[in-house]
C-alpha cells in the first residue's frame, strides 16, 4: 500500500521543506498535480516544480497531468525526474501513442479516468500501463468530497487484474481520508493520494499513519 501526499495543498513558498516533512512522516511517493487552465479550470505548475523538488527527496515522484495535449510535456517531465507520469484518457486523442512515449522515456505510465469516464475505455490499453488512476473527485481542486460511485470502477479494475493476469497499481485521488481510504482499499486500490488530509494538519506524520492504518486490513 502506497501513500502519496499531494503537494497541491502544501505551502508553495516552502516546498523543499514541505516535501521533506512528508518524507520524514512516512510518505511513500510525492504526488504532483500539473494543471493547465484548459483541461481543468485551474492553474498550477509544470515540470519546473518537479525539477525543483527532485534533489530534495529520494521518494518516487508521481506526476498527474491535468493538461490538454499531454504528449507535448512528457519529455520535460521525464527529464525533470518524474518516476510516474499519468495522463487523462479524456485529454488526448492518442492515448496509446502517449503511453508509449512515457514508457520510451523510461518512466512508468499511468492513465487517469474522470469520475464520469467508464473503465471500459481502457480495455485495449490496460496490458500496457503500470497504473490506473481513478479520480474520486472531479479534477482541478483540492479539498473536495469523495464521490462514492467511483468505488465500482476500482472493483472492476481489481477484477480485471485477476481475470487478465495483469499487475498494475490502482491509484485513487480526491477526497481521500482515513474513512474513504479504507473503502478504496477494500475495493482494490493500492495507491492513495491525499492532499488536504495530510497537509492541512500540523502533524503530517499522524495523518500519514492514520491512512496507513486505514488501508492495512
Ligand atoms: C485534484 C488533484 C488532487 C488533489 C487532491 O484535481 O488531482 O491530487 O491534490 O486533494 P484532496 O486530497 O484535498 O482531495
Ligand atoms: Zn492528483
Amino acid at each position: 500500500m502506497i501513500i502519496a501526499p499531494s503537494i497541491l495543498s502544501a505551502d508553495f513558498a516552502d516546498l523543499k521543506n514541505e516535501v521533506k516533512k512528508v518524507e520524514e512522516g512516512g510518505a511513500d511517493w510525492i504526488h504532483v498535480d500539473s494543471m493547465d487552465g484548459h483541461f481543468v479550470p485551474n492553474l498550477t505548475f509544470g515540470s519546473n516544480v518537479v525539477q525543483a523538488i527532485r534533489p530534495h527527496t529520494t521518494l518516487p515522484i508521481d506526476c498527474h497531468l491535468m493538461v490538454e495535449n499531454p504528449e507535448n510535456y512528457i519529455s520535460d517531465f521525464a527529464k525533470a525526474g518524474a518516476d510516474y507520469i499519468s495522463v487523462h484518457v479524456e485529454s488526448t486523442n492518442h492515448l496509446h501513442r502517449t503511453v508509449q512515449l512515457i514508457k520510451d522515456s523510461g518512466v512508468k505510465a499511468g492513465v487517469v479516468l474522470n469520475p464520469a469516464t467508464p473503465v471500459s475505455l481502457l480495455e485495449d490499453i490496460i496490458s500496457l500501463v503500470d497504473m490506473v488512476l481513478v479520480m474520486t473527485v472531479n479534477p482541478g481542486f483540492g479539498g473536495q468530497s469523495f464521490i462514492p460511485e467511483t468505488l465500482n470502477k476500482i472493483r472492476t479494475l481489481d477484477q480485471w487484474k485477476k481475470d487478465k493476469g495483469l499487475d498494475y497499481e490502482i491509484e485513487v485521488d480526491g477526497g481521500v481520508n482515513d474513512e474513504t481510504a479504507k473503502e478504496c482499499a477494500e475495493a482494490g486500490a493500492t495507491v492513495f493520494v491525499a492532499g488536504s488530509y495530510v497537509y492541512n494538519s500540523d502533524n503530517v506524520k499522524k495523518q500519514i499513519d492514520a491512512l496507513k492504518e486505514a488501508v492495512s486490513h
